[in-house]
Formats: C-alpha cells, sequence, structure tokens
C-alpha cells in the first residue's frame, strides 16, 4: 500500500524504510519529518506537492498541515534541486569567519548565484541560517557531508571531488 499510493516509483528500500518508521511509535505522527525525509531522497532530493499529498494520505492529515511541516525547515527542498546540493551557513559564527568570502567563491567558481543552480543541473547553491558547525566555521555542507573551517582553497578541493 505504501508503494501503491505513491505517485512516483519508490525503490523496495524507500518502502521497507517508511513501513519501518510509520509502525515504529505509538504516535505514527512522530515519524512525520523522517519520512518527509525518505520521500525526499526517494524522489531526487526535493518534495512536490504530489509528495506532500502522499505524504499527508499516509499519516491521514490534511496536505496543507505537511506542506506547513515542509516549508518550515530549510532542510525539506520544496522545489528541484541539483545533483550536489551546497548549503553555506551564513549565520554570525561563520559570516564572521569568512562565510560571505567562501559564498562569493562558489559563485563566481560555479557562475551562480546563491539559490540558482547550474545549467547542468549538477549543483545547487544556498545559504542557511545555522548548520550546528559554530565552533569550527564557516561551514558548509554538500549533500549529507559536512566540511567545516572552509578556505576558498578547501572549498575547491571538494568541488573538484564532485566533478
Ligand atoms: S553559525 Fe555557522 S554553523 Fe552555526
Amino acid at each position: 500500500m505504501i508503494a501503491k499510493l505513491c505517485p512516483f516509483p519508490l525503490s523496495p528500500e524507500g518502502e521497507k524504510r517508511i513501513d519501518h518508521l510509520l509502525n515504529r511509535y505509538p504516535d505514527k505522527r512522530s515519524a512525520l519529518l523522517q519520512v518527509l525525509h525518505v520521500v525526499q531522497d526517494e524522489h531526487g532530493g526535493y518534495l512536490d506537492m504530489d509528495c506532500i499529498k502522499y505524504v499527508a494520505r499516509l499519516f491521514g492529515l490534511p496536505p496543507a498541515e505537511v506542506y506547513s511541516v515542509a516549508s518550515f525547515y530549510t532542510m525539506y527542498n520544496l522545489r528541484p534541486v541539483g545533483k550536489y546540493l551546497i548549503q553555506v551557513c551564513t549565520n554570525i559564527s561563520c559570516s564572521v569567519n569568512g562565510a560571505e568570502e567562501i559564498v562569493a567563491h562558489i559563485e563566481k567558481r560555479l557562475g551562480i548565484k546563491r539559490g540558482e543552480t547550474t545549467p547542468d543541473g549538477k549543483f545547487t547553491l544556498i545559504t542557511v541560517e545555522c548548520l550546528g558547525s559554530c565552533g569550527t566555521p564557516p561551514a558548509m555542507m554538500v549533500n549529507k557531508e559536512y566540511h567545516e573551517q572552509l578556505t576558498p582553497e578547501k572549498v575547491d578541493k571538494v568541488l573538484d571531488a564532485c566533478e
């Protein structure tokens, strides 16, 4: 039923993860954030309205409620992103330690501004409020990997590895 309701092909592993999460807590709503992550992973890194409606159906919730959760957190993408999602923290600790320089370096290297995706669909660059690495600034995430105490040279090495 989990895979049948899904508006896109769900992998057997994704179905297993969702099934496990839906049965893990006494109140299945506790699994909402985690299920949104699984659906996002399975749907190429973002959630569209069909994904939101699907999750709403799984939880017996109004789609507006699921959308309000997904739109609150920056870790959910509500539009398509590149293969590599680069999130640079520009909050205070990172800012005073060169985050803007890092953002400018990435923008120049990739030829895009923050919020944009490269024409080949490979990279999306966004800035976020805090990655929880305030003690090792400036910090960024590329997909699920953390990179800290960044310099332009370090950023180049990370991006080279993605090319
Ligand atoms: S301020 Fe940048 S990780 Fe917290």
